[in-house]
């Protein structure tokens, strides 16, 4: 449901006792303020928003398990998340960061608009939010949840591109120094770290070339891969979901799983592939 709405339908389900996994951004920022400032209304329920597990599942797993509120992340915000959160929780990079994402149409659901016409946004590609995009707060709230010392500087702008489903974001940040070694050494110890973090997940693979939007579409995989540029020393992580599967429904399954303790991956092997 879109934001707002929802959260008025999810305060009497919790009432009647009933888990919920929201898909809309009601419960995923944590300050009620935001959501003035943000989507434009006043929070119905702040008292639930600490309560409210942020649903992004390699990063909240115990408590999204035991959780009878769960936010499901945004759709950029997982794909950004999960790519820079190897490097940000052991703090390998300065604390300001670019994040470049371009999404499917799909992304915008399917009430009508403008930009969502065919003829629109057919053979297009364009920038859009660069006052600040409705993601940004998700992104630099779990950002810090995952190096509270650090104030993390985001600069955040997507795209909409001429594709049904998939995101694909590219985020780059300058090494803290230090902290890795430089040229090609630097890099196999980034790639090392990110197996490492994801070792167990059953959805993130860490992959040793930059992924396509369609080796994951229509799956609740997300694929990533980080790098060190050799000529200017930034760090370059790559990631790509289906924003439809991991970076909504799917994820809402996954986490609907580890709620009423079915296998994590249950219902998710198939591909879902309409649209
Ligand atoms: N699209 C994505 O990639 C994506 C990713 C992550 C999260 N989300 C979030 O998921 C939510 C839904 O997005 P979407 O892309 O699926 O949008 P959508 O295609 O526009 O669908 C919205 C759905 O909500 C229903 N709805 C609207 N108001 C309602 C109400 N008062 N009571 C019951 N149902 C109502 C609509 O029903 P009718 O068709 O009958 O109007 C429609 O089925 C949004 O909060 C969005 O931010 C979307």
């Amino acid at each position: 449901m879109p934001h707002q709405e929802s959260a008025e339908e999810v305060v009497p389900l919790l009432e009647r006792g009933i888990k919920v996994v929201d898909i809309s951004a009601d419960f995923r920022l944590k300050d009620a303020s935001e959501y003035q400032k943000w989507y434009g209304f006043s929070h119905p329920a702040p008292q639930l928003l600490a309560e409210a597990a942020y649903g992004l599942t390699e990063l909240y797993r115990p408590r999204i398990a035991s959780a009878r509120l769960v936010a499901n992340p945004g759709c950029y915000p997982t794909g950004a998340i999960l790519a820079l959160a190897p490097v940000v929780k052991e703090a390998l990079i300065e604390p300001d960061i670019i994040i470049d994402s371009k999404s499917g149409v799909s992304g915008a659901g399917r009430t009508l608009s403008q930009q969502s016409h065919y003829a629109e946004a057919n053979e297009d590609i364009s920038a859009y939010a660069l006052e600040g995009h409705r993601h940004l707060p998700e992104i630099v709230q779990e950002l810090k949840r995952l190096q509270p010392g650090q104030m993390a500087s985001v600069t955040f702008v997507p795209h909409l591109i001429p594709m049904t489903r998939g995101i694909l974001t590219t985020c780059y940040a300058q090494p803290a120094p230090g902290k890795l070694a430089g040229g090609k050494k630097g890099a196999e110890e980034l790639q090392e770290l990110y197996l490492d973090f994801y070792r167990d997940e059953p959805f993130v693979r860490v992959v040793a070339s930059p992924p396509h939007t369609r080796h994951t579409s229509g799956s609740n995989l997300c694929l990533i891969h980080p790098t060190i540029n050799p000529i200017t020393g930034k760090l370059v992580i790559i990631s790509c979901i289906d924003n439809l599967v991991k970076g909504a429904g799917g994820q809402a399954v996954q986490n609907m799983n580890l709620m009423l303790g079915f296998p994590e991956t249950a219902g998710l092997q198939a591909l879902a592939i309409y649209p």
